[in-house]
């Protein structure tokens, strides 16, 4: 069994969660979950970030003690994550006793390798960035790549022998093609580091709030040294368990652009330095913006995690973080994007796709999954098939290529061929050929597993109610599964599910914040050139037959209404009540065959329940015509 471990970086604990923090978590649970289908042993990682200067002000600033605010903030993170449903597996906080112990554990083997030395650091400091600038990366008092304010720091400081690490840190990144991405990435380091690299100080004695150096206790940690040890501090590095022998090294450390250096550079050093092995893989992605527009509190346009996740269904949510945003190339948050990508690629491939299936599956074959031949035979279907395994195929090698985007955009692709290929089928013409109707039926229900299956670690909640739809089992859920076609059990009971995919209202110029989209049921559409039209599947909704009337009497005090007692094929005859009796006395009506709406909710009109609903066409004077069924036409049969 292979295993996989993933990690967040630790969100620093200074303020609420933003998108930024609830897009990288949620990066990091999908792959969690796709490679929990795979099978493997899995564990993902997030947590918080409590020391530091820029922790110990913001403290200061509140008037509470740090500890007082990180306890109430990271409560906001963990908080943020169970509303988000994610899976991970430990939520590690550095203020916890483990976490220290085996951060003093990490900088006495740093030491002891001799890459520890007591100095003078002088420089600057940015306590935003929590990060040492060289005087050319500063312009007018601040950070050129990040903007933050620097401050000029002297004083007494350990310092970590990061320049005996440059070769080696080159040769890791020659050698591991993989380790440092996107590529750009990569070479961006790889520059950095060949340019030369100073010593790092790695204590302050100006500041407490942290975890003191072993063996000097005037002597705050970096930290950075801090952080970045709970990749292994939470599996249990220089415990006696074998968590650490197990996950170690990570597969993908999920960061963003801006703490590359530290991921790329320092901590790998840090690694060598106590002879630990490197991670597989350093991942950094692109940053939001906001509607176009750098993402700022002072602009407005800061996007808090709790409202994002109130704003929009989970599944919505995940699903456009992941398909709009390249990894490792920056993307922009729009809502109007988010409700394009929920009503094209949600609502009307997938969600379509599933309700008319299953309607059909349903209507024509009472819901029990057909038995059919091992083996497809008719070209369509052969196709369809092939197309699945190898989008199978195709979303596994975007995953390990990491580019999650690409994966979705193969199953929408799948989930629109399915689609296609029911357009081109036309079961609903099959109904006297059982075998093919069987047949083609079995191939869009099985395509549907493909495409919930290989969704579902993006879009969990839809797509377990598509599989439970599918009446599925655990087994018929994992990505093994989807190595040949057939999985689908003949003799299982299908059922559609409720509305998967709420279509969602473009938002409006003058939409603020405060504004809920109003969500708009599947039933309607927003798209102006199909305002009139519905599709198949919405019509397949409607359930007509053919009722004879059996009997027909006045309403007191209704001059326009007849109650009918008519029968659609059930043991009794339904009671209805028709607006047509201006045009037909009680007595005319009886023994006719009429079409009827069986399926509408039933009303109560002048007190008595109408349990269906006769059609019928209105003349310009009011009155009315019925198309009446030739009598060999039995009541109850279906009407399409
Ligand atoms: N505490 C450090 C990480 C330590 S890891 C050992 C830290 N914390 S942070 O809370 O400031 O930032 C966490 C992450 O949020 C970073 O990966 C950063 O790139 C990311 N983002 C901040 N703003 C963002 C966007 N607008 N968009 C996407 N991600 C963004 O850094």
């Amino acid at each position: 069994m292979s295993k996989f471990y993933v990690t967040t970086p630790i969100y620093y604990v200074n303020g609420a969660p933003h998108i930024g923090h609830a897009y990288t978590t949620i990066l990091a649970d999908a792959m969690a979950r796709y490679h929990r289908l795979k099978g493997d042993d899995v564990f993902f990682l997030t947590g918080t970030d409590e020391h530091g200067l820029k922790i110990q002000r913001a403290a200061e600033e509140r008037g509470i003690s740090p500890q007082e605010m990180v306890d109430e903030n990271s409560q906001k993170f963990r908080d943020l994550f169970e509303r988000l449903e994610l899976t991970h597996d430990r939520f590690i906080r550095t203020t916890e006793d483990d976490h220290r112990k085996a951060v003093e554990t990490m900088v006495e083997r740093m030491r002891d390798a001799g890459d520890i030395y007591l100095d003078k650091y002088e420089g600057w400091y940015s306590a935003s960035d929590e990060a040492y600038y060289d005087e050319s990366e500063i312009e007018d008092g601040k950070a050129i790549a990040s903007g933050s304010e620097v401050e000029w720091v002297e004083e007494e400081s350990y310092f970590f022998r990061l320049s005996k690490y440059e070769d080696q840190l080159l040769e890791w990144y020659e050698n591991n093609p993989q380790a440092v991405a996107p590529k750009a990435r990569k070479n961006e380091v790889a520059t950095f580091v060949e340019s030369g690299l100073n010593d790092l100080s790695i204590s302050r004695t100006t500041f407490s709030w942290g975890i003191p150096m072993p063996d000097d206790p005037e002597h705050v940690l970096y930290v950075w040294v801090d952080a970045l040890t709970n990749y292994i501090s939470a599996i249990d590095a220089f415990e006696d368990t074998d968590n650490f022998d197990k996950f170690w090294p990570a597969d993908i450390h999920l960061i963003g652009k801006d703490i590359l250096r530290f991921h790329a550079v320092y901590w790998p050093a840090f690694l060598m330095s106590a002879e630990l092995p490197l991670p597989e893989q350093v991942y950094a992605h692109g940053w939001w913006t906001v509607e176009g527009e750098k993402m700022s509190k002072s602009k407005g346009n800061w996007i808090d995690a709790f409202e994002l996740a109130d704003e929009y269904e989970l599944d919505v949510l995940r699903y456009y973080m992941m398909r709009e945003m390249p990894l490792g190339k920056d993307g922009n948050f729009s809502k109007e994007r988010v409700v394009e990508r929920n009503n094209a690629e949600l609502a009307d491939n997938v969600g379509n796709l599933v309700n008319r299936t299953l309607s059909m599956a349903q209507g024509f074959i009472d819901g029990i999954v057909p038995t059919v031949s091992d083996e497809p035979t008719e070209d369509e279907d052969i196709e369809l098939r092939n197309l699945c395994i190898q989008t199978r195929e195709a979303v596994d090698k975007a995953m390990n290529d990491r580019q999650p985007h690409r994966a979705l955009e193969e199953i929408m692709a799948l989930s629109g061929e399915t689609n296609n290929y029911i357009q081109t089928v036309q079961p609903w013409t099959l109904k006297d050929d059982e075998t093919r109707l069987g047949e083609t039926l079995y191939s869009a229900l099985e395509a549907i597993r493909f495409v919930a299956v290989l969704l579902s670690p993006f879009v969990p909640d839809a797509c377990g109610r598509i599989l439970d739809g599918l009446g599925t089992d655990d087994d018929l859920r994992t990505i093994e599964s989807l190595d040949k076609w057939g999985g689908l059990e003949a003799g299982t009971e299908v059922e559609k599910p409720d509305v998967l995919f709420q279509k969602l209202e473009a938002p409006t110029d003058d939409d603020t914040d405060e504004d809920e989209d109003e969500p708009v049921s599947d039933d309607e559409t927003t798209d102006e050139e199909g305002a009139n039209l519905i599709s198949f599947d919405q019509f397949l909704d409607v359930e007509m037959r053919v009722g004879e009337i059996v009997d027909a009497e006045s309403v007191e005090d209704a001059d326009k209404l007849l109650k009918l007692s008519v029968d659609v094929g059930d043991d009794t005859p339904r009671t209805v009540v028709a607006g047509v009796a201006q045009t037909f006395g009680p007595d005319e009506l009886t023994g006719w065959k009429v079409t009827m709406v069986t399926n509408l909710e039933p009303a109560t009109l002048f007190g008595i329940e109408s349990q269906a609903m006769l059609l019928a066409a209105e003349r310009d004077d009011g009155s009315f015509a019925l198309a009446r069924y030739p009598d060999d036409v039995e009541a109850g049969t279906s009407v399409s």
